[in-house]
């Protein structure tokens, strides 16, 4: 019989393993390689992207930071620190896969933790629609370096079009209205596909299911190049800077700050992946905090400086669109340049695709594991030792959706998701030091009271600067994950029908 106790919550004794060798893993990074981590899965369509609407707003949406772009980043620095070191507390403390569904199931008990879960599709499989769009976006660039292009009703979703076409001041409106008319049509509908964008989410699903490893070495790579993109971006775009560009600082004041910041922060999420490799960080009560709040330090200088150059190259209200840094080039003459931007940008983007495929894969599997969603997905495949069943659907799923879907709306979606599971996280740690004072804490967050409810509410205050259609649609998302579980997850739940190995309650 299925225990109606809502507030059921995971023993953290049955969630962390008793000895350093009891999950096979083996405990070989350090705090430099957590940073590099950070940085693998945190820089890419945020800053390659998000960046142009962040500064330049939406008719009738949002207002843009304009040149005040850099405060939105440190901001944002700011605000993910609180969050960040939050993770780091019960990442230390319970070193598990699942991240932060994992930490609520222990904290504030079952449903949140499902909500959480539930949520975190937002941050991964939806954040990876957006970032499919943006990777489509440069690799157009990219294309047009070497004098190709494919026609533009295969290259751009409908309602990325859509909604390019209710802006008519836009820098890209005449663009897409060509795009729209010459577009062919089933009826009066215009046929609209993002193909690269589909094609890429297939290609990571198609690697992910042949069993590869994110390791180390790849990651370094990926990393390296990404430095060496920005680097190149920084270092020229310098000497190209006019300040008339700076003047007006604050075109929309400090709502502006506040309303780029909230779409900004799509290049920031990502940090709370690395606290997954808990288990395999030496001495994580030193390195894991260290990396995680060293990395997020790392990507809030690196985006701050990329915002004062992109704005100081030219005028912010050039920088909308799919690919501001390459544009940002190519307005500025430097068109052989923007091109080597472009194919940065597409290899950036694509790690962090596998990256949060991956973690989304793994999430699913852990919640299957848990009876919250139906068995198949918790299948391993016995040769390639990946849920190829679970890896195959996401992948679909979320390439299916970039074929049509606009990129705002879904970095919206994903943002105010994001914020949402940071903020319970930060309430989960209090919640803990309150419920279970003496447990042993390898990291503990200073001034634990401030960090918390400050972290927390600073979430929510980012998450008001974004439009009112993300909290419709964040609602409704809720709703639907609510009624999913208590169709399926209540009655199947291991935990609450006491028929797994986890079956002790901690109350
Ligand atoms: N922070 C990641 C990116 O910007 C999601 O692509």
């Amino acid at each position: 019989m299925a225990r109606p106790d809502l507030l059921l919550r995971k023993p953290i004794a049955d969630l962390v393993p008793e000895h350093e060798g009891d999950t096979g893993l083996k405990r070989s990074l350090g705090a430099g390689d957590l940073v590099l981590l950070a940085i693998g899965a945190v820089i890419g369509a945020g800053i390659f992207s998000t960046l142009g609407t962040a500064a330049v707003g939406e008719t009738g949406v949002r207002l843009g930071a304009g040149p005040a772009l850099p405060l939105s980043f440190l901001l944002l620095g700011g605000v993910c620190a609180l969050a960040a070191l939050c993770y780091a507390e019960l990442a230390a403390m319970i070193p598990t896969a699942g991240s932060a569904y994992t930490y609520t199931y222990a904290t504030l008990g079952e449903l949140v933790a499902w909500i959480i879960g539930w949520d975190l599709i937002l941050e991964f499989a939806v954040g990876n629609v957006a970032v499919a769009i943006a990777w489509g976006g440069y690799f157009n660039s990219m294309l047009s370096g070497f004098g190709l292009a494919l026609p533009g009703w295969l290259s751009h979703g409908y309602y990325d079009v859509h909604a390019a076409l209710n802006d008519t001041s836009g820098a890209n409106y005449a663009a897409m209205k060509a795009i729209w008319d010459g577009a062919p049509r089933i009826g009066s509908l215009p046929v609209l596909l993002n193909v690269p964008a589909f094609a890429i989410v297939m290609m990571v699903t198609w690697l992910l299911m042949r069993g590869v490893k994110e390791s180390a070495r790849v990651n370094a790579i990926m990393v390296v190049i990404k430095l060496a993109v920005l680097a190149l971006f920084i270092g020229v775009g310098i000497f190209h800077i006019d300040p008339v560009n700076y003047t007006p600082y604050f075109p929309n004041g400090w709502t502006g700050v506040h309303q780029g910041a909230a779409i900004a922060f799509f290049a920031y999420i990502g940090f709370d992946a690395i606290s997954t490799a808990a288990e395999e960080t030496r001495d994580p009560q030193r390195n894991l905090p260290r990396g995680i709040l060293g990395g997020l330090a790392v990507c809030t200088v690196i985006y701050v400086v990329v915002a004062i150059v992109a704005t100081g190259i030219v005028p912010y209200t050039q920088l909308k669109g799919a690919d501001p840094l390459a544009r940002a080039f190519e307005m500025a003459g430097l068109t052989n340049l923007s091109w080597i931007i472009a194919a940065g940008a597409v290899v950036s983007m694509a790690a962090v695709l596998l990256v949060f495929q991956y973690g989304q894969t793994r999430i699913f599997y852990v919640m299957s594991r848990d009876g919250l969603f139906p068995k198949w997905g918790a299948k391993v495949d016995a040769k390639t030792r990946t849920p190829r069943i679970t890896t195959l659907l996401v992948g679909f799923i979320v390439a299916f959706f970039a074929l049509f879907v606009d990129d705002d709306a879904t970095y919206d979606l994903t943002n105010i998701g994001t914020l949402f599971a940071f903020a319970l996280v930060c309430i989960g740690v209090l919640v803990l030091r309150i419920k279970e004072p003496n447990r042993h804490r390898p990291f503990k967050v200073p001034a634990v009271w401030f960090v918390t409810l400050g972290g927390a509410a600073a979430c929510i205050y980012i998450m008001a600067g974004l439009p009112a259609h993300a909290w419709e649609r964040f609602g409704i998302w809720l709703l639907v994950g609510i009624a999913v579980y208590y169709a399926y997850g209540f009655r199947h739940s291991v935990l609450r029908r006491g028929t797994g190995p986890r079956k002790e309650e901690v109350d």
